[in-house]
């Protein structure tokens, strides 16, 4: 006996290499103890339609209708997308999804469940798959893909929305489904680098993600898991900004897949699906910040929470001035999103570009450490959103815990040893400089 999970595992790889019947074999062992794995079952007809079995197709339509009934739409897409994708027809799945989970289905409320797969700990006998397959294998275990929930019944009553697609007017939502690009990806992959830049964003249909930020020394720090249902990628998309972090396969991922195209094409709705998409972009920079900036660090996360809330969120144009050089010291600022240009004015009137700050980067400590003007002024690069906390809040947080005071302390002065290099304003004879 192996857990369901460690055999999707090995049918994973066995189907990586080509190896199609001896996957199906193990999938369709799956279906066999465990038949509302619909996983498996679309699994089985890869195998099949791999080894260009045509009734393949009977098992994704039934399939598909079996994940619009039970509650996993966006599966119910991929089945749909497939059929497509080899001539079939699955207008009638589509058309079943806008009815089912549209904006004015009824069947969309607040009291919703799905049918859950099966546990990924459930023990599975499994096929030794060295051993020759019986003549009748495919068209047994496709029969048994097609035919698994035949006699299901207990399907919910009520549905939960898919984020984005369910807030939309029917006209709108066929015209996106008929834009969505599947992809199919395999285990241990990436689907996006951060770094890169970022045309699309997707939901999750099935398989699990990782979400992860690696800094300037290659660390990595995780800031989520994703399933079923979730959505990614839309921060780049609304920022213009490159990617903010790494998203990987942690398992055989299946993606539908939303480009800048088709989002312009939905101009008459953008609005709503902008709103929706900034709202998950701002929860996600806030998470991100609290589980990366050294400023939180020292918290835990009610605490972490509860700093947060005493800042207060500006969007500021590009060209706007967030701190002018000269004037008193007025808080601490944290970038949450885009890039500011910070540059300090000579005695002779120009102006010197001293750097610049990007997402997760703090700034006005120094004025606020020495209790003395501000020497550089700060503007907006591009559209940002930055935190501010007040003068007297950091004052008293710096006064309670050592740790942020040794954490801008040192800031200050790398920053400062910086700025002098780039003026030149360094005391030390030129011979006894360590640059490294
Ligand atoms: P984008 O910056 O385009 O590419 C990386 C994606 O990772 C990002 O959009 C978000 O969709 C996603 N992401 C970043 N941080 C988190 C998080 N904390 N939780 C979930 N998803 C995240």
């Amino acid at each position: 006996m192996v857990s369901l999970v460690d055999v999707k595992r090995s049918a994973a790889t066995l189907f990586a290499q080509g190896q199609h019947l001896a996957a199906l074999r193990l999938y369709d062992a799956i279906v066999a103890a465990a038949p509302l794995d619909f996983d498996a079952r679309i699994r089985v007809a890869d195998c099949a339609l791999a080894m260009g079995d045509a009734n393949a197709a009977k098992v994704y339509r039934a399939v598909g209708w079996y994940c619009l009934k039970s509650g996993h739409p966006l599966p119910a897409l991929v089945c749909a997308r497939v059929l497509e994708a080899h001539g079939a027809d699955a207008s009638d799945l589509t058309a079943a999804f806008v009815v089912n989970y549209g904006s004015e289905s009824e069947l969309l409320g607040k009291l919703a469940t799905r049918v859950v797969l099966p546990a990924d700990g459930l023990a599975i006998t499994v096929p030794d798959v060295r051993q020759p397959a019986a003549a009748d294998t495919v068209s047994v275990a496709l029969a048994r893909a097609e035919h698994a929930t035949q006699q299901f019944k207990d399907f919910p009553e009520s549905v939960h929305p898919v984020p984005l697609l369910s807030g939309m007017s029917e006209a709108a939502l066929r015209r996106v489904l008929g834009t969505l690009l599947l992809r199919r990806v395999p285990a241990d992959s990436y689907v996006i680098r951060e770094g890169e830049p970022g045309n699309s964003f997707f939901f999750v249909a099935g398989g699990r993600l990782r979400v992860f930020a690696t800094d300037g020394l290659g660390r990595q720090t995780d800031l989520a898991e994703l399933g079923e249902g979730a959505v990614f990628g839309e921060m780049a998309l609304l920022s213009a900004q490159p990617r903010s972090a790494s998203v990987g396969c942690l398992t055989e991922v299946d993606l539908l897949e939303v480009g800048r195209q088709s989002l312009a094409s939905l101009a008459d709705e953008l609005g709503p699906v902008a709103e929706a998409l900034h709202g998950f972009t701002r929860e996600r920079l806030l998470g991100n910040l609290m589980a990366t900036s050294p400023l939180f660090k020292p918290f835990n996360r009610m605490q972490q929470r509860d700093l947060l809330r005493r800042f207060t969120s500006h969007d500021v144009a590009p060209g706007t001035v967030v701190i002018h050089e000269g004037e008193e010291g007025r808080g601490l600022f944290v970038v949450l999103a885009g890039e500011l240009d910070v540059s300090r004015r000579t005695s002779d009137g120009t102006t010197v570009p001293l750097g610049g700050l990007k997402t997760g980067d703090v700034f006005g400590e120094m004025a606020l450490l020495r209790n003395a003007r501000t020497t550089a002024t700060v503007v907006a690069q591009r559209t940002a959103t930055v935190l501010f906390l007040a003068r007297e809040y950091v004052e008293r947080i710096v006064a309670a815990v050592p740790e942020i005071k040794k954490y801008l302390e040192a800031l200050a002065e790398d920053r400062e040893i910086d700025n002098q290099l780039v003026l030149g304003e360094d005391e030390t004879p030129a011979d006894e400089r360590v640059l490294i």
